[in-house]
């Protein structure tokens, strides 16, 4: 059994606290490899903001769950190394599938998890999500849960319709689970194609895709039902049409990708969302770097040659959400 708490970790509870008082988010960033846990350290530090980092099922089944944990930790030292005195930096497990895999992760050192029985009926959810919430607490691990179902992919699971959480179920839920914090599903949705050309209106001066605004009305009822407990947006990629540009005229075949604006994540910043999960927009921005740098220098063949431009654009891209989007720069309780 490794304690989050020997490897200089934290727990959400008290930076979602200060978030949700503050009118700002926390990145939660996935990561599978080294070069994205540098540049989501170096982003965090530059900005002096706290992180999550997390670590799906599938980051895992890729890159090793001991390796990634042993990252994490290095993540602490390396932000330690950076000037960073007192980072707040949270490991955690995005979209566990189980109770085992939840405990798996807590007894290897993770500070915060996610049971993800969106899928599941309603009283399995609760049920499961329970027991996880029972052990992680035991450890002071904290625990997010979700209601209501994103389209898009989560790992395995694949669910082509969304569907909107219920606000008349979120306090019996919130309150039967014990969890610490809420994904919601209000119209975001996993991946880098979150809505189909038909579900979105042409700009006709740029001839770009407009995606259907966020469902806030929805928001709004459960922070009026919860007031001031934590909530989650995952699937809250912008997919920045500059980075999909950048991949189609390298070589790519990116066609109508598209995220959610900007502003609306800003807008959502500023309400109970406290946690806004980004993984597909580093996935770009590392692909875009990459297709850019060996289309132009044919000759390299150095991983290192096409990596250091690509961790570059990532940082560049976390920087920008911090400080633009989500506003969590300046945010460390300890300077
Ligand atoms: O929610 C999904 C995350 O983007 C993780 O994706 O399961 O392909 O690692 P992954
Ligand atoms: P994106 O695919 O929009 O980056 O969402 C990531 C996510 O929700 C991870 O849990
Ligand atoms: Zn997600």
């Amino acid at each position: 059994m490794v304690n989050y708490k020997d490897l200089g970790l934290v727990n959400t509870r008290d930076m979602f606290a200060r978030a949700v008082k503050g009118g700002y988010a926390i990145p939660a960033f996935n990561f599978n490899t080294m070069e994205q846990m540098q540049a989501i350290i170096m982003a965090a530090v530059e900005t002096k903001s706290p992180v999550i980092m997390q670590v799906s099922k599938g980051a895992r089944n890729y890159a090793n769950a001991t390796i990634l944990r042993y990252m994490a930790e290095g993540a602490v030292a390396y932000a330690k190394e950076l000037g960073c005195e007192h980072p707040e930096i949270v490991l955690h497990l995005d979209h566990g599938d189980s109770f085992e895999l939840c405990k798996n992760c807590i007894d290897m050192g993770f500070s915060s998890v996610m049971y993800d029985g969106s899928s599941l009926p309603y009283e399995e959810n609760i049920a499961i999500t329970k027991q996880v919430v029972e052990y992680a607490h035991k450890y002071d691990v904290t625990v997010e849960a979700e209601l209501g179902v994103l389209a898009g992919v989560e790992d395995e699971v694949v669910a082509t319709e969304s569907h909107y959480t219920k606000p008349e179920e979120v306090i019996d839920f919130t309150t039967k689970s014990g969890c610490d914090s809420l994904a919601i599903s209000i119209g975001t949705s996993h991946g880098a194609y979150k809505f189909t050309p038909d579900q979105c209106t042409r700009d006709p001066k740029t001839g770009l895709l407009v995606p259907p605004p966020l469902a806030f009305d929805v928001l709004e009822e459960i922070e009026k039902k919860l007031p001031g407990f934590p909530i989650v947006l995952h699937g809250s990629s912008s997919v920045p049409q500059e980075e999909v540009a950048t991949i189609n005229q390298f070589g790519g075949k990116l066609p109508d990708a598209i995220g959610i604006p900007e502003d609306q994540l800003r807008q959502a910043s500023k309400s109970a969302v406290c946690k806004i999960n980004i993984d597909s927009d580093s996935r770009l921005a590392m692909t875009a770097a990459i297709r850019q740098h060996l289309a132009e220098h044919p000759d390299h063949f150095d991983p290192r040659q096409y990596l250091k431009p690509a961790r570059d654009n990532m940082k560049k891209m976390y920087v920008h959400k911090i400080v633009n989007v989500l506003g969590s720069d300046g945010k460390l309780a300890q300077a």
